[in-house]
């Protein structure tokens, strides 16, 4: 638990057991998100990922963190096609589900590996750059999977992160009406699984604010912290640091 850093413990540091949440609507877990982000997911990626491989080079190792089904893997293989990427999540169904959307030619430019963000099995220094997409509020212990995140990039390298941060005020449409119904209503119509989607509004509303995430971020030694707003409404906040 995250007692002494910035903020109070979200759900998954509560002991939400999000592994085996992921790899049951892991079949489902596409058609869900397009659905109830009506594509602007993808716009976010898009936008998060040309701000990642800015300045990183031709070839960058890059790591994406919580890859789940691959779109972020492969944004950034379609973007950068010299660069190498790491794909890793503990949720087996949900990188199995990925791994069919791999184009079949030049394999081994993103490779999955079934691994815990908590200890990531890769050296010190081994990326440029690490993108992570709705991942960390599901992390057991944010400090330490945060830490990790910035032992495995290069010095002068860059994480970017996106995440639904808890929300300063409530907003009456998308938290009282948006997230609070009809999201768990769209994601259980789609994937079946009602628990999941209940979970992802209850997840935002215990998560840290972006306040208290830039201030667990610099503690745990990230020099530089940027967190932008995204269209619309800052329902989603993409964070950038070094
Ligand atoms: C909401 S999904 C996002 C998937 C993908 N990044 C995307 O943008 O669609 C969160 C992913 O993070 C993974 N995840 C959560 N906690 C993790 C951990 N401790 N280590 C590795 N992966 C984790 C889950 O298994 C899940 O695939």
């Amino acid at each position: 638990m995250s007692a002494t850093l910035a903020g109070s413990p979200s759900l998954a540091e509560s002991g939400a057991d999000v592994q085996s949440m992921f790899n049951r609507v892991a079949r489902r877990y596409d058609a869900a998100n397009r659905v109830m982000s009506a594509g602007i997911d993808v716009v976010w990626r898009k936008k998060a990922i040309a701000r990642l491989l800015d300045g990183l080079g031709e070839a960058p190792r890059v790591l994406d963190l919580g890859a789940g089904t691959l779109d972020g893997a492969l944004e950034i293989a379609r973007r950068s096609p010299g660069a190498q990427v790491a794909a890793a999540d503990f949720a087996r169904e949900m990188l199995r589900a990925g791994r069919a959307k791999l184009p079949a030619e030049k394999p081994g430019r993103i490779d999955t590996h079934a691994a815990d963000g908590h200890h990531l099995p890769y050296r010190d220094d081994a990326f440029d750059g690490a993108f992570s997409a709705f991942c960390v509020r599901n992390l057991r212990d944010l400090p330490r999977g945060l830490r990790e995140l910035r032992r495995v990039v290069r010095p002068g390298g860059r994480v970017v992160i996106l995440e639904f941060l808890r929300p300063e005020r409530t907003r009456f449409f998308f938290d009282r009406i948006w997230n609070a119904h009809v999201l768990p209503l769209l994601g259980w119509a789609v994937s079946g699984d009602r628990a999941a989607y209940r979970y992802l509004p209850e997840s935002i509303a215990h998560f840290r604010s972006v306040v208290e995430f830039e201030a667990l971020l610099r503690e745990v030694g990230f020099a530089a912290v940027e967190c932008k707003p995204l269209f619309p409404s800052g329902i989603a906040t993409m964070v950038v640091a070094s």
